[in-house]
């Protein structure tokens, strides 16, 4: 795209989608990042060749589009000056986890277009599920530019705002529960008698080649699943166990109370 970017926040999430975003061919020189540690942001404009300012109105001022990568009890300290900074026709967008589009809508000038992400932590290998949805004033085309610059750093899903905290249920926290299936298996590896480095080797390398077959290929997670059970064999055993241990009411319940805890965070902010 030939717009200008601007970055508020250099921390974790915002040094991925810098990082995105460059090997992705965008143009140094038309992102700037706002980080307000001097160290930090000579570190990621040398990293990167990125302009780093402390100012969040030199960075606004000029840029087509906005993106907000600082914590979310931060959002509403900043938007004052994104708002008097902020060009004519500018997109914002904000990855802030539980924020509202309204809350930007209520202090940005009126008729900014706002468009929220859920990423998730995968976005630091560039592997990134994110959930991606217009506010208000959001046309398709806004969502589509966000759309595209979350490109660089993993898969979209468009989706309303109605549906983040659902999203943010299956892929926002999803990783976390992956890490937690691993811990489990490497543990019961440790049971049946492996060192734990061998368990968390074949445990690690098992989740990640499940989830390369899942997405590079076309059967449905179920038809590989059966592929893999035979009748009466140790796939089956295995399987029979989890079932009765309550793996599928686990993850009803673990992705509801994800979903209203994230409720109740964006009604609170
Ligand atoms: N990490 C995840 O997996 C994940 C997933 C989904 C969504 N998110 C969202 O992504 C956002 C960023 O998360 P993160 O993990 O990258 O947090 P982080 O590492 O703490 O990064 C936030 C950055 O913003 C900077 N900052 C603070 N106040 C600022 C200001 N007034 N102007 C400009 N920059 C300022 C911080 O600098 P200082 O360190 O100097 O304060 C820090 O570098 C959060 O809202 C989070 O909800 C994260």
């Amino acid at each position: 795209m030939s717009e200008n970017i601007a970055l508020i926040g250099g921390g974790r999430i915002g040094e991925a989608l810098l990082g995105g975003l460059v090997a992705a061919g965008y143009e140094p020189g038309s992102l700037t990042v706002v980080e307000p540690h001097a160290g930090r942001a000579g570190e990621l404009s040398e990293r990167y060749g990125v302009r780093a300012v402390a100012g969040i109105g030199e960075a606004v001022d000029g840029a087509g589009l906005v993106v907000i990568a600082v914590k979310p009890d931060v959002v509403s300290a900043i938007l004052p000056d994104i708002a008097a900074g902020l060009r004519d026709g500018a997109v914002v967008a904000s990855v802030a986890a539980g924020v509202p589009t309204a809350a930007y809508e209520a202090v940005l000038p009126a008729g900014t277009p706002v468009v929220r992400v859920m990423p998730n932590t995968a976005m630091l290998v560039g592997k990134s599920m994110s959930g991606v949805s217009g506010g208000r004033d959001a046309t398709e085309g806004h969502v589509a530019l966000v759309r595209s610059v979350m490109e660089a750093v993993g898969e979209v899903l468009v989706v309303p705002e109605s549906k983040l905290d659902a999203v943010t249920a299956l892929s926002g926290s999803g990783p976390a529960y992956a890490f937690l299936v691993a811990e489990a298996m490497i543990d019961a590896g440790v049971d049946l008698g492996l060192t734990r480095d061998q368990a968390t080797t074949l445990a690690t390398h098992t989740i990640a080649g499940a989830g390369a077959l899942m997405v590079e290929t076309s059967p449905s997670p179920t038809e590989l699943r059966a592929a893999v059970t035979s009748p009466g064999g140790t796939t089956a055993a295995a399987i029979r166990e989890l079932e009765k241990n309550g793996l599928r009411p686990a993850f009803y319940a673990a992705t509801r109370a994800c979903a209203e805890r994230s409720a109740e965070l964006g009604r609170s902010t």
